[in-house]
């Protein structure tokens, strides 16, 4: 988190302790609304399309598990689905009869747009993609599967987790109806936290699975009355200072500028591709024609964990992704682990020549 994220989070707690969480609350309603207003100035849309919550994860399942599906009805998504998403997908097709179908890659190992629309028919229900998978460089090329899906009248989800902060995202430009994101990653903002974009024309149409008294009003003994904005996939209790810290993470990126920040970590990522694919027994991993700053790879003769182990004992962070969380890319390529090497703008060039250095010397 950058200083002025810790800042903003620390004090509302703070504060908190002082005077009160709901009087904390009062008091910083301002910095609370302007949350919203931030998120929906960095994909462009309404504050009223927005809904805070706890992650990318349950920000993705309001939205997925409010969509009324009937049995037939098929489900399209694509060889890099993350883990969560996919279970649900499963859970949905065995309670409601709805099919779940894989779009296959293209030969650069993003989507296939002709595959894509070779599968359109009117029992479409959604397509629901992952931008950039949790294991890997791929960007897939969301706008593009978003004319088709616009074209057909087909409901739209994107899970952006991964991209969100780490380039520029329009919901108009990518033609998704609804667009899922986490606050602890390339936002930089504070753990716990996430939102979700539902386009206005059919939030009316989406039932929240769970209702609260925040997401709706008790109106009468037999009666109740859903909220008309995205906050209905909201519930009553949240963690304020998060969302105030979320909101500074917003501000604070906008600041350096969404155009700015992809631009740096490209390059930062183009170098450390270059640098590591020449080193004994190095494959990188990535596909796709648009590769981002996530830098997956593996060693031969090396289990991912080892490496992990060993780089942190030079204080070098890397994560280790796993068969299980993008179950069919990994499968289908045949690998088991990877490991995970992200790139910010706030790394230096100095850092990936290290990082190479001490990969080579562990080798
Ligand atoms: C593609 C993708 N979607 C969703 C998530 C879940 O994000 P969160 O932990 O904020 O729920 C992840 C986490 O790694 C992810 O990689």
């Amino acid at each position: 988190m950058p200083q002025p994220v810790l800042d903003a989070t620390i004090a509302h707690l703070q504060l908190e302790a002082q005077i009160g969480g709901y009087e904390a609350a009062e008091r910083a309603h301002d910095a609370v609304e302007h949350t919203y207003d931030a998120a929906a100035a960095l994909i462009g849309c309404t504050r009223d399309e927005i809904a805070i919550v706890e992650n990318a994860t349950r920000a993705w399942d309001m939205a997925f598990y409010s969509i009324p599906f009937a049995p037939g009805d098929r489900i399209l998504t694509a060889m890099a689905e993350y883990a969560s998403n996919y279970i649900a997908f499963l859970q949905i097709a065995k309670k409601t009869g709805a099919i779940v179908e894989v779009i296959p890659n293209d030969a650069h190992g993003q989507i296939s747009l002709e595959a894509l629309r070779e599968a359109i028919d009117e029992r479409v229900r959604l397509i629901a993609i992952t931008h950039v998978p949790t294991n890997g460089g791929l960007v897939n090329p969301i706008a593009e599967v978003g004319k088709i899906a616009r074209e057909a009248g087909i409901i739209y989800l994107v899970d952006a987790c991964q991209s969100i902060g780490q380039m520029p995202i329009n919901v108009d430009r990518i033609g998704c109806d609804i667009l899922s994101t986490t606050g602890r990653k390339y936002l930089r903002g504070p753990r716990g936290t996430g939102f979700l974009y539902v386009r206005r024309n059919i939030l009316e149409r989406l039932e929240s699975p769970l209702l609260d008294l925040h997401a709706a009003e008790w109106t009468a003994q037999d009666r109740f009355t859903i909220r008309p904005d995205a906050r209905r996939f909201e519930n009553w209790e949240t963690n304020y200072a998060g969302k105030i810290g979320l909101g500074v993470a917003i501000d604070y990126a906008t600041s350096w500028g969404l155009d700015n920040i992809w631009r740096r970590i490209k390059a930062l990522a183009y170098q450390l591709r270059t640098q590591l694919s020449p080193l004994p027994g190095v494959i990188i991993r990535d596909r796709g024609v648009t590769q981002c700053g996530i830098v997956t790879f593996s060693v031969e003769g090396m289990d991912p964990d080892e490496i992990q182990h060993e780089l942190s004992k030079y204080t070098i962070n890397v994560s280790v992704t796993r068969r299980s969380s993008t179950l069919l890319d990994m499968e289908a390529r045949g690998l088991e682990t990877l490991v995970r090497a992200s790139v910010h703008y706030y790394n230096s060039e100095e850092e990936i020549e290290r990082f190479c250095r001490t990969l080579e010397r562990i080798l």
